[in-house]
């Protein structure tokens, strides 16, 4: 079993894989939405933080697992320890709720690329076109329903090398456009230097603790911890290439595009709005509502635009197929069936939760749990609940069953582990302790117990 695994060649291609997997509708669409809506400055502040201890340190342990064991997360935990193998399986629950309503998100993104293409620019652009959109029942399924096809056509077919070949390319393109824009915006529409002071200065007195819990849930999803997937990547890791260093870049690119998306998007809110804050709220149709408007002022803003969906298409689209893998090959695993039957079932899961994550906007509005919006509550039970939980778990193990040593003596393989001592402590005791302030805020908030 072990010989057959295949290795990542040299360590450059170990960090790009992850990092590709990392960059996706997180970065682009998620980060910049709660940067907005809970405190701008005060956010990325609380989120740089949480990136370089707490995320480092869970990434090295997740890694360092994988590559131990070089078995993915199930096997990895039970091989580990018997009675541990539960929260493998609770990681592996996670990428089947994301996967539903990513790509619902994934079909308003080929929506967008549509409308650019078709000369519906100027439409898109005014303020109430992307709640009419949403809102309406057929239309938007449609989209999520292409989306879903090509992802599953990829993985059936097993062509996933050439997309991936074909992302690294636009990746660059990508990071290129987004930085042309923040520097159009910056130059060209009044007001937008407001919206840098918001993102960039961190304001005290908007702290709450839902700004922890958000970026905590978005640090999890970002870079795609507490799910199993780093266990998966740590598994084909060669033993000679560092831990350490792969978790800083890896973090160092994710959390980089996040900022810089958030750069694009948050000055070009205050601009359009004129300054209003309440204008920061809208959750997560910010990026839809926000990237034509700018479009629109630009000459040339039609074709750019088209080409920037198209962009940011491939890069949900790579997110995409990589959770949809997981979930089939986890399938795989403990059912034995074949990869086509696998991805049937997982399509059928994508329809059964994406179809109401979609109406949930436009006939079953009415439909709430615990208040929330469908895709809300999808959103919020993987990130908010269920990925610290496993995260808790995790440092529970780590710090206390297997022992801190046991994966310091694995990153030590390859190299001198110089954040021991931040390591030890982070998994044993710091972490634990705000993983479960942070569940119970978030799930006293979500039955109104306490207001967050
Ligand atoms: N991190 C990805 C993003 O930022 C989303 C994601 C979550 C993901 N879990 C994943 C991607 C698992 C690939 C595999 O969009």
């Amino acid at each position: 079993m072990e010989s057959k695994r295949n290795s990542f060649t040299g360590k450059l291609g170990f960090v790009l894989a992850a990092a590709g997997s990392a960059v996706g509708l997180g970065n682009i669409w998620r980060f910049p939405y709660l940067a907005a809506k809970y405190g701008g400055g005060m956010f990325l502040l609380v989120y740089i933080i949480l990136s370089l201890t707490f995320g480092f340190s869970l990434m090295v342990a997740e890694i360092a697992i994988g590559r131990k064991t070089r078995l993915s997360a199930i096997g990895a935990y039970e091989k580990l320890d018997r009675r541990f193998g539960f929260i493998g399986i609770m990681a592996s629950i996670v990428p089947a709720i994301i996967l539903p309503y990513y790509s619902v998100i994934g079909g308003w993104v080929t929506k967008y690329i549509a409308g650019f293409v078709t000369g519906e620019m100027e439409a898109m652009a005014s303020a109430d076109y992307f709640g009419g959109y949403i809102g309406e029942a057929v239309e938007p399924i449609v989209w999520f329903g292409i989306f879903l096809a090509i992802t599953a056509v990829v993985v059936m077919l097993g062509v996933e090398k050439g997309i991936e070949k074909v992302s690294k390319i636009m990746m660059p393109v990508l990071i290129g456009l987004i930085l042309f824009i923040v520097i159009y915006t910056l130059c060209t529409l009044e007001g937008a230097w407001d919206g840098v002071v918001y993102y960039l200065k961190p304001d005290f007195s908007k702290f709450s603790i839902m700004t922890v819990v958000a970026a905590m849930g978005q640090l999890f999803y970002s870079m795609s911890l507490a799910m199993g997937i780093m266990i998966t990547f740590g598994s084909y890791m060669k033993k000679d290439i560092s831990i350490s260093k792969s978790a800083h870049q890896i973090e160092l690119f994710d959390t980089g595009i996040a900022i810089l998306a958030g750069l694009m998007i948050i000055p070009a809110v205050f601009a359009f709005s004129g300054g209003d804050e309440s204008a920061l709220g809208q959750g997560p149709g910010l990026m839809f509502v926000t990237l034509p408007q700018i479009f629109e002022t630009m000459p040339g803003g039609a074709v750019l635009g088209a080409i920037f969906f198209i962009m940011v298409f491939f890069a949900a689209l790579t997110s995409a197929i990589s959770l949809m893998e997981t979930v089939v090959s986890i399938i795989k695993d403990k059912t034995g069936l074949g990869r086509i039957p696998c991805c049937l079932i997982v399509i059928g899961i994508c329809i059964a939760l994406g179809l109401p994550s979609s109406l949930g906007y436009s006939i079953w509005s009415e439909v709430k749990i615990l208040g929330m919006q469908l895709l809300d509550f999808f959103d919020f039970a993987s990130n908010s609940v269920l990925m610290p939980l496993v995260a808790l778990l995790t440092c529970f193990f780590v710090g206390f069953v297997l022992k801190p040593k046991a994966i310091m003596d694995e990153v030590e393989l390859s190299e001198r582990f110089k954040q021991k001592g931040l390591f030890s402590v982070m998994i044993r005791y710091i972490a634990p302790i705000c993983l479960v302030a942070i569940l119970a805020s978030s799930i006293l908030g979500a039955f109104g117990v306490i207001s967050i």
